[in-house]
């Protein structure tokens, strides 16, 4: 097992989820967890109060996070609580916000379930829920204590879902690693057979990557925007096409790197490796929408910053830089993509 360490979060990766309790600052915890997740994994549940919130990111929003301060004032939860979420970044989200925000605040953790869950959306200390349609429009920076990733969980994954994990995967190669890029390359097999010690590794090497840029920049006020890379094309595209997050960052990685050609920063054989291997991995690479209509949705993002925002563009494999760029430089770049 690996431990990672990041602003006083305990990350371990490996064979966890079966000894839950012993890495838990709480014996007593409360679980946060959804019914699909309950049903298959309430057998390693440490003896809890269990809520259960509705599955996926409808349930993602303030309505939820009422329910759960309802649940907690019932089961008599006070500031000492220890709130565990268990289930895929939804219920990480909707757990570490509630837990910031009950009785302002109480201490939590996390046992991610997907992928996705488990290479991004536990670790970094973001949570919250989205807001008439756009996405994480309220939340808070706070850390879990603890959060143990146990590849374990997604053996029991829809196909979809583990695809989706390795969006974030690939979007973290080419941010900062061009030997994972080549790893995941040359293992594609063994991500197909979800071969335990490769998902161990890549999951590893995704969270040092993370820890590494949240460590510096905490609350993004500079380089964390980098973990950025697809995300302003994803979240318009996850409303507009009604695909999942990991499937939808897929896309914008691929329309970030065609940018990144187009501005001289890749080459074109670069950019077809990218492509190649998020399909190879099972993951969407095109999207029918026209970029213009996804770039009119990101004016409505929070990533925005007043009439232009951080684009964030790679550079090669294993580098990317962010640039401020008004609307209207975005969509004459956007336009001669098109052309
Ligand atoms: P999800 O939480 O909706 O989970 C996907 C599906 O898998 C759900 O139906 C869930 O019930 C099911 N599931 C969970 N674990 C399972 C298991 N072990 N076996 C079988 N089924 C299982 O989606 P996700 O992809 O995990 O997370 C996406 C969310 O994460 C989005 O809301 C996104 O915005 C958020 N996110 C947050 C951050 C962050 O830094 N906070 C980063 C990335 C993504
Ligand atoms: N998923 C982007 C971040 O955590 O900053």
């Amino acid at each position: 097992m690996q431990e990672i360490t990041l602003h006083g979060s305990r990350i371990l990766v490996g064979e966890c989820a079966g000894e839950l309790l012993r890495h838990l600052p709480d014996r007593r915890p409360i679980v946060i967890t959804n019914p699909l997740v309950s049903s298959l994994y309430q057998g390693l549940f440490p003896t809890a109060d269990v809520i259960k919130i509705g599955d996926g990111e409808a349930y993602k929003t303030l309505d939820t996070i009422d329910y759960i301060a309802g649940r907690l004032i019932e089961i008599g939860a006070d500031r000492d609580s220890f709130i565990l979420g268990i289930g895929g970044g939804v219920v990480c989200d909707v757990a570490g916000f509630a837990a910031s925000i009950y009785m302002r605040g109480c201490p939590f953790g996390f046992v991610p379930t997907t992928l996705l869950a488990q290479v991004d959306a536990s670790v970094g200390g973001k949570n919250g829920v989205n807001r008439g349609g756009f996405k994480n429009m309220l939340g808070a920076f706070n850390q879990p204590r603890v959060v143990l990733c146990d590849p374990l969980f997604l053996q029991t994954l829809p196909a979809g879902h583990y695809a989706a994990g390795f969006a974030e995967i690939v979007k973290a190669a080419m941010i900062a690693d061009g030997a994972l890029f080549e790893y995941l390359r040359e293992n594609i097999d063994r991500a197909r057979a979800r071969d335990g010690k490769f998902l161990e590794r890549v999951i590893r090497d995704s969270i040092l990557i993370k820890a590494r840029v949240v460590a510096e920049d905490e609350r993004e006020r500079g380089n964390r925007r980098l973990l950025n890379l697809g995300h302003t094309f994803a979240h318009a595209i996850e409303k507009r096409a009604a695909l999942p997050h990991g499937q939808a960052v897929s896309v914008g990685v691929c329309i970030a790197s065609r940018l990144s050609l187009h501005l001289g920063l890749m080459t074109g054989a670069e950019v077809q490796r990218v492509i190649e291997l998020l399909a190879l991995l099972g993951l969407p690479t095109t999207t029918d929408i026209p970029l213009r209509d996804l770039l009119a949705f990101a004016r409505a993002d929070k990533k925005k910053s007043g009439d232009a925002l951080h684009l964030i563009l790679p550079v090669g494999i294993g580098a990317c830089e962010a640039r401020l760029l008004s609307f209207a430089q975005l969509e004459e770049l956007v336009d001669k993509l098109t052309e």
